[in-house]
């Protein structure tokens, strides 16, 4: 495989931030909405910034992700779900079966991941939904920067911060997806030349209906078709149905949410 790990574009959004040590301050109970999940701004930030920052003067709680007028660019042309947030604009470093320190000390393991059919082109890996996680979980932006607005509290913590900028190649804005699951690539295609992942657009029969939150793979997938950080996370936290933690839209017992995919 030929990966060409690109140069991101430095956009940066630098704000100054306090930091704080957390691990999931906000107690949910899983399914019953946005809301009463950590995906309320309005109830992480009091606790999370121990008091400094109290989130949105209504106590508004989509606003702090989206707005019914005048969207933000999201960073990518042909999606935008009335976005309210600064865009990311920088690549990331993708999965490719290597540690980032392996692959640093000889790049030329690149080409020794044999067992991944994805093919990930860090250009386009962060497409759909991924690219809006990461307005909030790469660690840089401050997660009351909103509609605008300069906000003050950006988390630290590992629980929040998946790819913390600064940590990806030398030379490059974007941080390092290389140790957590692949993303932002054809699913149809793996599945196609890959016996042991399940095809998309048939309905799941091999996971039971009431632990799962979709009929077909293809509805996790962006367009149908690629992996991203939404296909396992439900970011509203409505699977009321399946009710997994943390935020998932298949249940974790006995590792349903793999099996879904995988046929192992
Ligand atoms: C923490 C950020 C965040 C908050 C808060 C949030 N959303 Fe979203 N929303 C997203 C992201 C990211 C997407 C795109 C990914 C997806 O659809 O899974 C999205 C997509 C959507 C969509 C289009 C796709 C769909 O699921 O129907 C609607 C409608 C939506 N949100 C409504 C809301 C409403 C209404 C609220 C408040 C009650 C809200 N959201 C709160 C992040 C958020
Ligand atoms: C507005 C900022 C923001 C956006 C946008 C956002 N998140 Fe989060 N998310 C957070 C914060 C802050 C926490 C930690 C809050 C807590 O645990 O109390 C969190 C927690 C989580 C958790 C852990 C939940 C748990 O049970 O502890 C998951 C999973 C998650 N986010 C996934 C996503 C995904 C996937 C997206 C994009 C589709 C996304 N987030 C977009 C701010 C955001
Ligand atoms: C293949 C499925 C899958 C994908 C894709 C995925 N996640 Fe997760 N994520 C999980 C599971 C499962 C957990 C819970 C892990 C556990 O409890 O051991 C998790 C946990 C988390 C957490 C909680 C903190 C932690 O590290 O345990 C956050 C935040 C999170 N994911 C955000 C994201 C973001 C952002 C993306 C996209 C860059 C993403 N996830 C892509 C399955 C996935
Ligand atoms: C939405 C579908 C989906 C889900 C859910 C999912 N995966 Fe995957 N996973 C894939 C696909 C597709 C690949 C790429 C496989 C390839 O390239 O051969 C992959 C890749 C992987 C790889 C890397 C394989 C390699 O050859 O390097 C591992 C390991 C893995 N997944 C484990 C998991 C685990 C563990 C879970 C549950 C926490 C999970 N996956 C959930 C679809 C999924």
């Amino acid at each position: 495989m030929n990966l060409k790990i690109r140069a991101g574009i430095a956009a940066l959004l630098v704000v100054a931030s306090a930091t704080f040590a957390y691990a999931g301050l906000v107690n949910y109970t899983e399914g019953t909405g946005v809301a009463t999940s950590p995906h309320n701004m309005n109830l992480y930030l009091p606790i999370a910034s121990g008091g400094t920052t109290s989130g949105d003067p209504n106590q508004q709680v989509c606003k702090f992700c989206h707005t019914p007028h005048s969207a933000r660019s999201t960073g990518e042309t042909g999606y935008n779900p009335l976005w309210n947030r600064n865009p990311v604009t920088q690549n990331f470093l993708p999965y490719n079966g290597l540690l980032k320190e392996d692959y640093m000390a000889d790049p030329t393991y690149l080409d020794k991941a044999l067992s991944l059919q994805a093919v990930i082109d860090p250009a386009d890996m962060m497409d759909g939904p991924s690219r809006l996680c990461m307005s909030c979980h790469d660690g840089t932006t401050a997660i009351d920067s909103y509609a605008g607005k300069i906000g003050s509290f950006t988390p630290t913590a590992p629980e929040v911060v998946l790819a913390p900028l600064g940590d990806g190649h030398s030379g490059e804005s974007g941080g390092n997806l290389m140790n957590d699951h692949p993303i932002g690539f054809s699913y149809k295609q793996v599945a196609a030349n890959d016996s042991f992942i399940r095809p998309a657009n048939v309905d799941i029969g091999w996971v039971p209906a009431a632990d799962r939150k979709c009929t077909k793979i293809e509805e996790l997938l962006y367009k149908a078709d690629k992996l991203t950080c939404a296909s396992c996370h439900d970011v509203h936290n409505t699977a009321a149905r399946t009710a997994a933690k943390p935020l998932l839209r298949v249940k974790m017992d006995g590792s349903k949410l793999c099996l879904t995919c995988h046929d192992k």
